[in-house]
């Protein structure tokens, strides 16, 4: 029997490896992408994502089961077919036409039997409502009937080194009880645990819960931070302590704000659809929003008391960044608070240098300047900011010989150290 040919649209931060991973299971994948420098990157063995090591690219391409293509007419004949597009905003809307193109792309290639699966985050009642008439106006099969349809939302942290996409549990869902099944079944060979749930509409709604929960808290914490701060209480040391309750409680941390492709985003397409459908608000959505919004501004605005307390301006001054990503150990820079803070101080007129060691050049914000953590970048430095604390960077060397440290993550300590 010839093994099951998988295709993966989209092969970035969630189809990377997740073709990996069908390829380690024996499935022959196409991994497509519209990105034909991204294609071509993949093909001759580069990953760019994190957690992907290029030995394990190498591995996948040498077994002759990986081909990545921006061809959909490679496509042909395929069994299941994974959706892993973009799903971003476009004017705080959600904006679904990276969804639109890849089901009219897939479309086509459309066969009796074969299952189509989205992946990428979305508001309820996508997969029925939108991808469903388009896979089946431009194949001119149904589902359920003809093939299977369903939504499995990804849970993917790039970065993390306990949970993979093998060990963290995959939600499934399909249109119908024969599609379900069958998603499960694709699912249960990639990953040890599947929650089958009854719905797409269920499926899609558990994303926008997990990251909601994540995007209020974070909201919460980054409030009573910004309180605590003018009651001159030390909220590190309270969430600490609130930690060592053995139930009922779960810490987030503060920080200069939220960034990705997830917090700032899945959240609003939830209040999107909620007041599209039912023309209510979702005020902890919005509040949280606004909430996060405001701390790259109350980080500058510390960053600017500090350096006015040692008789400094901030115009003018030479200012050190520590991480520009918006997550450690990682290079993404999509959405990250990071950009506002820069941006901000240089509007102020100061001249910003940043160390980071893992984005592209290319993505970071114009103007700044890149450089190596050396004892002479932090001497020079009128204030060092820890914005993301990436592992790799040495902390120590930092409260040693920086003259002022404003540290957004908790990591240093010290005499010249002020915290968020
Ligand atoms: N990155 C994460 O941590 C994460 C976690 C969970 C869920 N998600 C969700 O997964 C989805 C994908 O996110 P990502 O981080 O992998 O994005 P990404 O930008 O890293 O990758 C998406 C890829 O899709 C390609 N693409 C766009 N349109 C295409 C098309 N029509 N045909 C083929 N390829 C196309 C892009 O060129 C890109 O390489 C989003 O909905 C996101 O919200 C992301």
């Amino acid at each position: 029997m010839s093994a099951e040919k998988l295709v993966v649209i989209g092969q970035g931060y969630v189809g990377l490896p997740l073709a990996m991973r069908a390829v380690e299971a024996g499935m022959d994948v196409v991994g497509l992408d519209v990105n034909a420098d991204r294609v071509k990157r993949l093909a001759s063995g580069e990953s760019f994502v994190e957690d992907i090591p290029a030995d394990r690219l190498g591995r996948a391409l040498g077994s002759g089961r990986y081909r990545p293509s921006t061809e959909y007419a490679d496509a042909e004949g395929f069994d299941i077919c994974v959706i892993t597009v973009p799903t971003p905003l476009r004017d705080g809307v959600p904006d679904l036409s990276y969804v639109e193109q890849a089901g009219g792309g897939i479309g086509p290639y459309l066969r009796p039997g074969c299952a189509v699966i989205l992946e990428s985050t979305t508001y309820p009642g996508t997969t029925e409502e939108l991808l469903r008439p388009l896979l089946e106006s431009a194949s001119g099969l149904t589902a359920p009937g003809d093939f299977h349809l369903g939504y499995s939302p990804e849970r993917i942290d790039p970065g993390n080194p306990v949970w993979k996409l093998e060990n963290t549990p995959k939600v499934v869902s399909g249109v119908d009880a024969a599609s379900r099944e069958r998603v499960d079944a694709f699912y249960r060979r990639l990953v040890e645990r599947t929650v089958p749930v009854d719905s797409t509409r269920v499926a899609e709604l558990t994303k926008l819960i997990e990251n909601t929960f994540r995007q209020v808290n974070i909201a919460l914490i980054n409030e009573l931070t910004m309180l605590s701060h003018h009651l001159d209480i030390d909220v590190w040391q309270a969430i600490e302590a609130a930690e060592t309750k053995p139930f009922g409680f779960m810490p987030f941390r503060p920080g200069p704000g939220v960034g990705g492709h997830c917090l700032p985003i899945d959240p609003c397409y939830l209040s999107w659809q909620v007041k599209r459908r039912l023309g209510r608000q979702f005020r902890f959505i919005e509040l949280a929003n606004d909430v996060n919004h405001e701390m790259p501004e109350h980080v500058v605005r510390r960053i600017m008391n500090g350096l006015n307390r040692a008789g400094r301006a901030v115009s003018g001054a030479r200012l050190l960044l520590l991480g520009l990503a918006y997550k450690p150990n990682t290079g993404d820079m999509r959405d990250s608070p990071a950009v506002d803070v820069a941006r901000r101080l240089q509007d102020l007129g100061a001249e910003v240098r940043a160390v980071e060691p893992y984005a592209e050049p290319h993505h970071l914000p114009g103007g700044v300047v890149v450089v190596g953590l050396t004892e002479r970048e932090l001497r020079e430095a009128d204030a060092v900011v820890v914005v993301t604390d990436h592992d790799c960077l040495d902390y120590d060397l930092v409260v040693r010989h920086a003259r002022y440290v404003f540290d957004t993550r908790n990591r240093c300590h010290g005499p010249t150290v002020e915290r968020l």
